[in-house]
């Protein structure tokens, strides 16, 4: 064919592909259930309005398969969360959460560690990837705050602006980075235990602990994955420089659930961006919860992605099941890998995957049974459903103290549960009014907003397309240091203007008394 009409065709695709929308980037590579579930609803609304989605996952995502404008590159990266915490006393994490509670913990946080290193190996070794990078260009890079190491040189590489996006709070120095602070006085670190509101000593114990397990590892912990980016990146400038070029800052907050903070117009509160009203069940499941007419309703059980039911110890497992058993609601257990002989009481469902939204909006819905999980959190308040929570690691026990003090969750603990507990518990939450008016409260409170959380962070992704960047939300104090910003040198050059000043009116008075001597 002649070169010319070639040309003209290789044109035209390019104009049918490619003009109706912007290209995007989605550096993501750790891939939990909750993280992804924060980013699929927003990349799947910006495909749907033409915008090309490159999406950097660990995971496979079974709901973007059928979704047109979204390319998958799914890395070879695995972060074993519980597996590894397996003894050789072949204890499961279940187990050991029971029976050594701040160990586990410690432990399951120390995993986190070897998320950026093992992200950026896996990234930058991806054949994919090094051929995109060749090849390609981007508009924006959607960046996720746990990998951000990797993100940044990429969108230094393809020289476009980026949003970092937490699928929590803004954790430390995320509001640093655009011109803010922490605000340790009155924002609780998310694994603290505390509220808004806190003593002097909470304070004390708050700003020290957003330091130790943020901003001092940060200091120690950069110089080491710079150097291994520099190795498939090199001449890639230093992170913390690229770092200074976010320009915005999407959180999984929002005041009417989180705890709520001053923030800067470049930082964008997305919180619930999952949550959609409920769909029909599946017949199976419609018939299983409607019990005949039962007005008695049903529970959903479910703790997560990270923990396993089949881990749970058997003492622990016969709770449950004698406490259910005297229910006369109906309960919908999620349980992955069921076992086969396991008995349960005729009133339990075991079930692999649940529509977990569609069940708490189902009118018949009457109680939450969960690990506390932020996501869970959300749903529970978004769908108006009291809530028993029973948390495990990381940020759930702060979610579920709020969720206590807030009127909507009796908290119970894993290493101490028993029958009694968990039977008054239940029937508090099914009998109390209280809990369910709270719940309410907060629902209405939740969906009190001028657009939903996804319409607002698809807008700010736009706004960051069309004007390359959100320059004008930048506040002056971004170039200003932490002790610039806290106004130390100001306070220290005013300090010293008194001070001299009293010292000047000192001297003269005492020059006077000698000039002019008493007679
Ligand atoms: C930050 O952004 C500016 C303006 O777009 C650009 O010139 C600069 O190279 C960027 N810095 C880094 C380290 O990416």
């Amino acid at each position: 064919m002649n070169s010319i009409y070639r040309r003209v065709i290789i044109l035209l695709f390019h104009a049918i592909v490619f003009c109706h929308g912007y290209r995007i980037l989605a550096v993501m590579p750790y891939a939990s259930a909750s993280h992804k579930n924060t980013v699929v609803p927003l990349l799947t609304s910006l495909a749907e309005r033409g915008h090309h989605v490159t999406y950097i996952t660990g995971k496979r995502t079974q709901q973007l398969q059928n979704t047109t404008n979204v390319r998958e590159i799914v890395l070879d990266m695995k972060v074993e969360f519980t597996v590894a915490n397996r003894g050789a006393d072949r204890k499961s994490f279940f187990d050991n959460i029971v029976e050594q509670p701040f160990k586990t913990k410690m432990e399951f946080l120390q995993k986190f560690r070897e998320v950026p290193e093992s992200a950026i190996n896996s990234t930058f070794r991806d054949p994919q990837i090094r051929n995109m990078m060749e090849t390609e260009k981007f508009d924006v890079v959607l960046i996720s705050v746990i990998t951000a190491y990797v993100g940044y040189p990429l969108a230094w590489h393809f020289n476009c602006p980026f949003i970092v996006m937490s699928p929590n709070v803004a954790f430390a120095d995320m509001p640093f980075v655009v011109g803010d602070s922490e605000h340790t006085e009155y924002v609780p670190f998310i694994m603290s235990g505390f509220t808004s509101r806190m003593s002097l000593m909470e304070r004390t114990i708050n700003t020290a602990l957003v330091h130790l397990t943020s901003k001092i590892p940060k200091i120690f912990n950069t110089p080491i994955y710079e150097k291994l980016v520099q190795h498939y990146l090199p001449g890639c400038p230093p992170l913390l420089e690229i770092e200074h070029n976010t320009s915005l800052i999407f959180t999984n907050t929002h005041p009417s659930i989180s705890y709520p903070r001053a923030s800067p117009p470049s930082l964008i509160e997305v919180g619930a961006i999952h949550c959609h009203p409920a769909k029909a069940l599946p017949t199976d499941l419609e018939e299983f919860v409607d019990d005949g007419g039962n007005p008695a309703g049903f529970l959903v059980f479910t703790v997560g992605s990270v923990i396993q039911m089949d881990e749970m110890p058997d003492r622990i497992l016969e709770v449950f099941k004698n406490v259910f058993a005297r229910l006369p609601q109906r309960v919908i257990w999620q349980w992955k890998n069921q076992p086969k002989n396991l008995t349960m009481p005729a009133n339990v469902l075991l079930s692999s995957w649940l529509p977990q939204q569609d069940l708490l909006g189902h009118p018949k819905c009457r109680g939450f049974l969960t690990h506390g999980g932020l996501l869970s959190t959300q749903e529970a308040v978004y769908h108006g459903i009291p809530v028993i929570g029973i948390p495990f690691v990381t940020d759930q026990e702060n979610n579920m103290i709020k969720a206590v003090s807030d009127g909507y969750a009796i908290r119970l603990d894993w290493n101490n549960i028993d029958e009694d507990k968990l039977h008054t518990a239940l029937l508090d939450i099914l009998n109390d009014p209280n809990y369910d008016t709270n719940v309410k409260r907060l629902q209405s409170l939740i969906r009190d907003q001028p657009e939903t959380p996804l319409e607002r962070a698809v807008f700010w992704t736009e706004y960051v397309l069309r004007n390359k960047g959100a320059a004008a939300l930048q506040l002056g104090s971004r170039n200003l240091s932490r002790f610039q910003r806290n106004l130390i040198d100001v306070y220290i050059i005013l300090f010293a203007a008194f001070v001299s000043s009293m010292l000047a009116v000192t001297l003269a008075i005492r020059w006077a008394c000698l000039r002019w001597p008493r007679k």
